[in-house]
C-alpha cells in the first residue's frame, strides 16, 4: 500500500491551492455577500483545466485522475465553496457523464467546450415533488418525427442560470417508473426554456441555484443521450461519481475550519494566555483534525477505485457522508473557538458553517446515502 501522491498530482494540488490563494481568495467574501458569480475565476479555472480535469485530453479534457480532481476539488473549496460546486457540476456531473454515455456528435459538439471551460454545464434532475425520490418526476418528453417535446418544471439546479448547456432528465413514457426516464442535452436559448430566479441561500451563495422551466421546448432527436429508458441509470451512476465531488468540497470547507481554527486560537489570549493552550481548545482541534485526516482517506479511497474501475458508489456515499458531518462540525467549532468574533461577518468563518450545510443535503441527503450504504451491505 502507498499513500503517497505523485508528482504530477501534487503539482496538480499546488496549482490548484495557488490559484485559490491568489485568484479566488481576494474577494470572496464580497462574492458570497452579493451573490456574484465567480466569472473571471471560473474563466481562469477552465484555462488552467479544471473544468474538466477527468475527461480525456481526445476531448478537450485535462485527462486526470480522479484522485487529482478530488485534491484540486478540496484546494478550491478551503478558499470558496461556490467557485468549487460550479467546478464539481461540471466536472462530475456534466463532463463524465457526457463522455461515458454521450454519443461522438455530442462530444464534438457538447463535451469539447464543456470540458474545456468555454462552456458551463448544469445537470437538471430534480423536481418539487421528486428529492430523494428521484424517479417520481412529472417533466415529460413526447417524441415527435425528428425531435422530442418537452414539457415540465426542475429545480435546485446548480449553474441554473449561468450555465450554458444543462443535462436533463424528463419521462419518455410514463406509468413505468424509473424504466420510462431518459436523459437529453438542452441549450440555453431555445425557445420555451427558461431558468428562473436565483434562490436566495444559506450558503455557497456565490453559486446560482434555480428553477428550470420547459414549456414544449423542441430537442432534437441527436441530443437524446445513450437511448430511451436508460436516464435513470445514467443519472444514478454519475451521481456516484458526483459525490466524490462533494465530499471533495466538504472537505476543503473542513480543512479551512480547522486552519482558522489553529490560527485564531493562537493568537487570542484570554486569562492571560493563548487559548490554544487550553486542553477544552485542544481536543476540538484534535477531533478536527482526526475526522479531516479519516475523510480525505475514504475520500481517495473512493476516488482511488473510482479510477481503477472497482464498484465504488457504496465508498462515495461512505466518502460524501462522513466528510459533510465532519465539516459541519468542524465549522461549527470553528465558529465557538472564534467566540462572538466568529459569528459576524468579518471573521469569514460564520461562512464555513453555511457553506458546510449544504454538503449534508446536496447530490444525496446524509439519510440517501446511507440508504445507499446499506443496500451494498445487504444485497
Ligand atoms: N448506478 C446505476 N444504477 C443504479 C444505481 C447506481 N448507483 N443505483 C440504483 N440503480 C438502478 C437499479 O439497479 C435499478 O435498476 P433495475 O430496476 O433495472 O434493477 C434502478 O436504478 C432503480 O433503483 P432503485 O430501485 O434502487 O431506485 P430508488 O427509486 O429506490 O432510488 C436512490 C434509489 C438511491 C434513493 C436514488 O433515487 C437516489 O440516489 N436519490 C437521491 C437523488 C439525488 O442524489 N439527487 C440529487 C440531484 S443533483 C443535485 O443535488 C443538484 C445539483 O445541481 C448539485
Amino acid at each position: 500500500m502507498n499513500f503517497s501522491l505523485t508528482e504530477e498530482q501534487q503539482m496538480i494540488r499546488k496549482t490548484a491551492r495557488d490559484f485559490a490563494i491568489n485568484e479566488l481568495a481576494p474577494r470572496v467574501v464580497e462574492r458570497d455577500e452579493k451573490k456574484i458569480w465567480p466569472r473571471e475565476a471560473i474563466k481562469k479555472m477552465g484555462e488552467l483545466g479544471f473544468m474538466g480535469m477527468m475527461t480525456s485530453t481526445e476531448w478537450d479534457g485535462g485527462g486526470m485522475d480522479v484522485v487529482s480532481y478530488a485534491l484540486a476539488m478540496e484546494e478550491i473549496a478551503r478558499v470558496d465553496a461556490s467557485a468549487s460546486v460550479v467546478m464539481s457540476v461540471n466536472n462530475s456531473l456534466v463532463c463524465y457523464l457526457l463522455e461515458k454515455f454521450g454519443s461522438d456528435f455530442q462530444k464534438e459538439k457538447y463535451l469539447k467546450p464543456l470540458a474545456s471551460g468555454k462552456k458551463i454545464g448544469a445537470y437538471s434532475l430534480s423536481e418539487p415533488q421528486s428529492g430523494s425520490d428521484a424517479s417520481n418526476m412529472r417533466t415529460v418528453a413526447k417524441k415527435d418525427s425528428d425531435h422530442y417535446v418537452v414539457s415540465g418544471t426542475k429545480n435546485w439546479v446548480t449553474n441554473g442560470i449561468n450555465s450554458d448547456i444543462v443535462m436533463l432528465f424528463a419521462m419518455t413514457e410514463t406509468g413505468v417508473g424509473h424504466k420510462g426516464i431518459s436523459c437529453f442535452i438542452v441549450e440555453k436559448g431555445w425557445d420555451g426554456f427558461e431558468a428562473g430566479k436565483p434562490e436566495d441561500k444559506l450558503g455557497i451563495r456565490a453559486s446560482d441555484t434555480s428553477e428550470l422551466y420547459f414549456d414544449n421546448v423542441k430537442i432534437p432527436v441527436e441530443n437524446l443521450v445513450g437511448g430511451e429508458g436508460i436516464g435513470f441509470k445514467i443519472a444514478l451512476t454519475t451521481l456516484d461519481g458526483g459525490r466524490i465531488g462533494i465530499a471533495s468540497q466538504a472537505l476543503g470547507i473542513a480543512q479551512a475550519s480547522l486552519d482558522a481554527s489553529i490560527s485564531y486560537s493562537k493568537e487570542r489570549i484570554q486569562f492571560g494566555k493563548p487559548i490554544s493552550e487550553n486542553q477544552g481548545i485542544q481536543f476540538k482541534l484534535a477531533d478536527m483534525a482526526m475526522n479531516i485526516e479519516t475523510a480525505r482517506l475514504l475520500i481517495h479511497k473512493a476516488a482511488w477505485a473510482k479510477q481503477n474501475g472497482l464498484d465504488y458508489g457504496h465508498l462515495a456515499s461512505m466518502a460524501k457522508v462522513y466528510t459533510s458531518e465532519a465539516a459541519m462540525k468542524a465549522s461549527t467549532d470553528c465558529v465557538q473557538i472564534h467566540g462572538g468574533y466568529g459569528y459576524i461577518r468579518e471573521s469569514g468563518v460564520e461562512r464555513l458553517m453555511r457553506d458546510a450545510k449544504i454538503t449534508q443535503i446536496y447530490e444525496g441527503t446524509s439519510e440517501i446515502q446511507r440508504l445507499v450504504i446499506a443496500r451494498a451491505l445487504l444485497k
